[in-house]
């Protein structure tokens, strides 16, 4: 099978479409033709070129996983023996936060991994949100907010952030948007209450406060941020931060009692109920893909070149399958 393969970490460079061993079902196992796939952030932290903790479990020296993709859309293929949930022909979607592995044309996971039927309507390219939603709804979920309360979005516009204000209202809660101007329409679009173009103005001067502030994108402070939080507000940033102030906050608000700042991180067992919550969101029309560019499998690492330019909107989608078989001409980025 065709897969993108990443031997030792480096820049984009090091991806190499190559033939890998096709994977056969187990017991137990299904066998995913897979379709489309994404390029994350995770899928950058896991090639990047400069040493960093990410290594102790990635691989000291070289990649443990060389082969990368998180977020996967297929149909199932071949299913192994004892297999009930899915059938060949199911077309399946889901995330892979382990393994990893959807950068190729297969991808075999256990029948209880973290996929689900795809909702009626919904093509490849637009099931492939799982992974941004996965990082958004354990942050959302760790802020205890009811519906009716409020909750600031820093860096609305990116994977995270779209899912995000997307599941924000899926609750009930407020939502005001933090945007540059170019994502004000869009974030209007998935439900935002308020918008703030952060571009234009000091987002943190304006009048208001919020029983959460969740920075989604990484790029600002819990200092930065203070002033906009209720006296019970809470604030989670999604990155470590500079000087990995933010876990490190986390903890001291823990030992201090004030829960002002939390950094909860995504957990692999929650996975599969994040995959069918969105299935439900899908389903219901409360939750739909923000896609900015997408890429044959062939060109993966302009892909990794475009996110990590850090100027993504939503997410980047890989097409898998080659364009002659997927009807449909990718012989670039779909802008
Ligand atoms: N360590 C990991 O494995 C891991 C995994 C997943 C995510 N994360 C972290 O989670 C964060 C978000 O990931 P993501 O995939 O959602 O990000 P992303 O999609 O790459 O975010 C890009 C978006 O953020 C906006 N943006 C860029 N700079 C901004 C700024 N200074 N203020 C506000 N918005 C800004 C960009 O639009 P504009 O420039 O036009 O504003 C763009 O729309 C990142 O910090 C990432 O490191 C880490």
């Amino acid at each position: 099978m065709r897969a993108a393969v990443t031997t030792r970490y480096g820049s984009p460079d090091v991806v190499e479409i190559r033939q890998a061993p096709k994977p056969g079902p187990a017991a137990g196992e299904v066998l995913i033709r897979v379709h489309g796939t994404t390029v994350g952030r995770t899928d950058c932290g896991m090639r990047q070129p400069s040493p960093s903790f990410v290594r102790l479990f990635a691989g000291l020296l070289r990649p443990r996983r060389t082969i990368l993709g998180m977020d996967f859309a297929g149909e199932v293929e071949a299913v192994g023996a004892g297999v009930t949930t899915f059938k060949p022909g199911n077309r399946v979607f889901g995330l892979s936060p382990v393994v990893f592995g959807a950068h190729a044309e297969y991808l075999c996971l256990p029948e209880d991994a973290a996929m689900a039927v795809m909702p009626a309507g919904v093509g490849f390219s637009e099931a492939v949100v799982c992974e941004g939603a996965w990082y958004a709804d354990t942050n959302l979920e760790a802020f205890h907010l009811k519906p009716g309360q409020s909750i600031l979005i820093y860096g609305a516009s990116g994977a995270i952030g779209t899912a995000a204000v997307q599941l924000a209202k899926a609750y009930g809660i407020k939502v005001t948007a933090v945007v540059a101007t170019r994502h004000l329409e869009l974030v209007r679009g998935l439900g935002a209450d308020h918008t703030v173009d952060y571009s234009a103005q000091d987002f943190t001067k304006i009048d208001e406060t919020f029983d959460g502030v969740f920075d989604a994108v990484g790029k600002t402070t819990f200092f930065h941020c203070r002033r906009l939080l209720k006296p019970e507000g809470v604030f989670a940033s999604t990155d470590l931060g500079p000087w990995c102030q933010n876990p490190l906050l986390a903890i001291w608000s823990a030992i201090t009692g004030s829960h002002r700042v939390i950094f909860p991180l995504p957990q692999s067992s929650k996975a599969k109920a994040i995959v069918e919550f969105l299935k439900a969101r899908m389903e219901a029309g409360e939750f739909r893909a923000v896609i900015d560019r997408e890429y044959p499998l062939e060109a993966i690492a302009d892909a990794y070149r475009y996110v990590e330019t850090e100027q993504k909107t939503g997410i980047v989608v890989i097409n898998v399958r080659p364009a002659s078989a997927a009807g449909r001409d990718l012989t670039g980025p779909l802008a």
